[in-house]
């Protein structure tokens, strides 16, 4: 271990959270039974989210504003990774990727049951997108602002079989986004299909009423989650949904590869897996007697088949570890405070810029989107980056904007520097 993450841990252990032993507190083989934190830790608490900032080997070269494309992940995750890595080649063994299902059911509220591991959000999607049983002309709604991973899967299906995509145009406000899904229905709709967060400007739809409306009106409802787990805290359970396709590399700071779909109980037997193989089935015979098959076990495993990187997903379970440690709510938390500055910040500069991000708090995450009135967005970009600032630019759906992320790594400091850089050429 480091000095400064043995700091951390001194300084975890003795000054904020005195009563608990902690000395252990990254020490993945026994982090299923060490105690959490359990205590609120103030968004602005800068002596402690330092150190949370020195648990992950990012550079100080440049400031990381682009988790909302790739998570980067701590020492610990790395260490269990290569941990499992050595451990597996030494005994020239495979398996133990099960951990990370039972560790992503616990932190998305869900059962173990409905978890399948996949090795991103787009596998999962494109699971939903071939498994759903729909025929030419039934209706899916999508939004204006899809990633690739969410718009080719369905496009391909509407290609091969004829299925129909309508979409919206996101507006500002919950309530406004649940009319316009409304006014999209028909009586050939079968499927809500849509980001729980868009990529493009960090835009949270209010995941438990579009559920709702959904099943009142008998549909599937079909997330993609990709930036749900760690942005926020995810809780299936409520939320209600029948799929939920995700990775573990953005907000969850799990290792790059590595994902998970949500499939709600009592959707497995509608949703056909399509790709079947070693541990989806409960037995096959092709030798003796009649030809037999026996159908698929009864989990969301039926999804997930065949050798899996088992190092991955151990790195998965332990990227989950790190969030309880530090509580979901508490990470959640500063992200929102770094955002939610951030957007105050750049509204006070008044028409030089053209926030695109909802301001209301249900509608914004941790990613701020936005243009500036005076600059094209790819000549900003060039600015931030000699300013030492990795953003990511938004060509999709023509928005031509800029994105910025904030997670637990971050701090106030470097937001007030990005507005700073915004202010030189706005
Ligand atoms: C909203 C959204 N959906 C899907 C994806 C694709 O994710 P993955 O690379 O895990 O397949 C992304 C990736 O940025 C995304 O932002």
């Amino acid at each position: 271990m480091n000095t400064t993450r043995r700091t951390f841990v001194k300084n975890v252990a003795g000054g904020i959270s005195g009563s608990l032993l902690l000395s252990n507190l990254f020490d993945s083989s026994q982090a299923f039974s060490f105690p959490e934190i359990g205590q609120e830790i103030k968004p602005d608490d800068e002596q402690f989210w330092k150190l949370v900032r020195e648990q992950f080997p990012l550079t100080h070269e440049r400031v990381y504003f682009n988790n909302g494309t790739i998570g980067p992940s701590p020492y610990v995750v790395r260490e269990a990774v290569k941990a499992a890595i050595d451990d597996l080649d030494k005994r020239g063994e495979y398996g133990g990727w099960e951990v990370a299902r039972t560790k992503l059911a616990e932190f998305v509220h869900a059962k173990e049951s409905e978890i399948s591991l996949t090795h991103n959000t787009t596998e999962g999607i494109n699971i939903v997108a071939w498994g759903l049983p729909l025929k030419r002309g039934d209706e899916v709604i999508l939004t204006t602002h899809e990633h690739v991973g969410n718009a080719l899967p369905w496009l391909n299906r509407a290609k091969v079989d004829g299925i129909v995509i309508k979409t919206f145009q996101p507006a500002q406000t919950a309530s406004e986004n649940l009319n316009r899904i409304n006014d999209l229905l028909t009586k050939k709709t079968r499927v809500i299909a849509i980001p729980h967060i868009t990529c493009t400007i960090g835009q949270v739809f209010p995941a438990k009423e579009i559920s709702k409306l959904g099943h009142d009106k008998g549909l599937f409802v079909c997330f993609d989650g990709a930036h749900g787990p760690g942005m926020t805290n995810l809780n299936l359970a409520e939320i209600g949904c029948d799929t939920y396709a995700a990775c573990s590399h953005k907000w969850l700071c799990g290792p790059r590869g590595t994902g998970f779909l949500y499939v709600k109980e009592e959707l497995l037997e509608t949703l056909q897996p399509k790709f079947v193989g070693g541990y989806t089935d409960l037995g096959w015979d092709l030798t003796t007697g009649p030809i037999e098959f026996k159908g698929f076990v009864p989990t969301a495993h039926r999804y997930d088949y065949g050798t899996q990187n088992a190092a991955l997903y151990i790195g998965v379970a332990s990227a989950v570890d790190f969030f309880f440690k530090i509580g979901v709510e508490n990470i959640v938390r500063r992200g929102n405070s770094l955002a939610s500055t951030l957007q105050q910040k750049l509204l006070e500069l008044g028409d030089k810029i053209e926030m695109l991000t909802p301001t209301e708090e249900q509608s914004r995450g941790l990613m701020i989107g936005f243009r500036l009135k005076n600059i094209p967005y790819d000549k900003f970009g060039e600015h931030a980056s000699k300013k030492g600032f990795r953003i990511r630019l938004v060509p999709e759906s023509h928005l031509n904007s800029i994105r910025v992320s904030t997670h637990m790594y971050n701090n106030f400091d470097e937001v007030l520097r990005f507005v700073e850089a915004v202010k030189e050429v706005a």
